[in-house]
């Protein structure tokens, strides 16, 4: 299990274990973590499960796909730490990521 920490755009901190294999929007979603609404199930399709990652562990990740890229255009209001949370897999190495939610997916 990794530990990942959402933060809500309210600043409330939601601590979930999340299974190595599932991605973070799932270990949002199923976790009922608010906030994240990914419409597309995961498909790279939507850009709702847009998350800011804290700019810490951005080295840890992997890099952005061109489809991640071009996805990411329609999120609301993206900065560089942007990422699609449904594109992260989670493995062990992710144990204390730190990630917040915008205030609105759409
Ligand atoms: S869930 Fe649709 S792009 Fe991530």
């Amino acid at each position: 299990m990794a530990k990942i920490t959402y933060i809500t755009h309210d600043g409330r901190e939601h601590v979930v274990d999340v299974a190595p294999g599932w991605s973070l929007m799932e270990g949002a979603v199923k976790n009922r973590v608010p906030g994240i609404d990914a419409d597309c199930g995961g498909a790279s399709a939507c850009a709702t499960c847009h998350v800011y990652v804290d700019p810490a562990w951005l080295p840890a990740l992997p890099p952005k796909s061109d489809i991640e890229e071009a996805m990411l255009d329609f999120a609301l209001v993206t900065a560089p730490n942007s990422r699609l949370s449904c594109q992260i897999r989670v493995t062990s190495d992710l144990d204390g990521l730190v990630v917040r939610i915008p205030f609105s997916q759409h």
